[in-house]
């Protein structure tokens, strides 16, 4: 089945995502929460997953008021098989099916490599590799079997999933991991409909990146970027929009760099 061709679409209806349902994990702030906030002011119902479950809750609240729009926060970890099976579950229930899976949770502690715990390597692989992994898993069998025509799956990766960055190793790993998986997927999903695209974001100011400081080697990055500027959540979360809608509709298997430049 070839993907639909969009191009006698007028403009107004290629920049909605109304009618659509989304899920994004990790949005309990940071990146995540600004995607949810601009998916949902397209047009899309969309439901937050969050480790923080409160937060993530009052969010939500918070958006759907301001918003009009229909916006359910629910706890979430995507370490556990068990949790991201029962939020891909509640998403169909709640939202009525599923169109877009934005695997955005993500973490990134730093480390020499041989301060490297195993414990620490392998939480980074569990939440960003291996969660992404889950994530697409079972936002692919829902999409298969409500036969949407518009499935996207939009993976957060980074720059460093293109190249090496100082005390990052697990990081770096997960990311290009998380580009590796994205490309494989698009090659197995084109048939079914569904696109699957990575998001590369360079240093983009997040609560996750203020808790954990600049490091020196952040702060010289940063210094340099060729568009004057880190990232702000909003940033990333304009392109991850671009990526849902049918604006993207002949894009699959690819990694859009977000970065001020910094890879250029
Ligand atoms: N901020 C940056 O500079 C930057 C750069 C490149 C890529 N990224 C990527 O963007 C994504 C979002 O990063 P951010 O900076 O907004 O982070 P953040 O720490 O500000 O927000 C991440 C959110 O994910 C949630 N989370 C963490 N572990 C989770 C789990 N196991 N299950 C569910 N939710 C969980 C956190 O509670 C938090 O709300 C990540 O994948 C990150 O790797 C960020």
């Amino acid at each position: 089945m070839a993907i639909d061709d969009v191009s006698a679409l007028p403009l107004s209806q290629l920049m909605s995502l109304k009618g659509r349902r989304a899920v994004v994990t990790g949005g309990g702030g940071g990146i995540g929460l600004a995607a949810v906030r601009r998916l949902a002011e397209a047009g899309a119902s969309v439901l937050i997953g969050d480790l923080n479950g409160d937060a993530v809750k009052r969010e939500a609240d918070k958006i759907a008021k301001e918003l009009g729009a229909t916006v359910i926060g629910q706890s979430l970890d995507v370490t556990s098989e068990q949790s991201i099976i029962a939020f891909a579950d509640a998403a169909v229930s709640q939202l009525g099916g599923l169109d877009i899976w934005v695997n955005n949770a993500g973490i990134f502690p730093h480390s020499s490599i041989t301060d490297m715990t195993v414990e620490s390597w392998e939480r980074v692989q569990n939440v960003n590799l291996r969660g992404t992994f889950l994530g697409a898993r079972e936002a692919v069998a829902r999409m298969r079997k409500g036969s949407t025509k518009k499935g996207v799956i939009i993976n957060v990766a980074s720059t460093a999933g293109h190249r090496g960055r100082h005390h990052l190793a697990h990081y770096s790993a997960s990311k290009h991991g998380v580009i590796g998986l994205t490309r494989s997927l698009a090659l197995e999903l084109g048939q079914d409909g569904i696109r699957i695209l990575a998001i590369a974001p360079g240093i983009t100011s997040t609560p996750g990146l203020e808790q954990r400081g600049l490091s020196e080697d952040t702060k010289r990055r940063a210094a340099a970027m060729p568009l004057g500027r880190v990232g702000v959540p909003d940033d990333v979360a304009r392109v991850i929009l671009f990526c849902a809608l049918d604006m993207s509709s002949l894009m699959t298997g690819t990694t859009l760099f977000v970065d001020s430049g910094a890879t250029a």
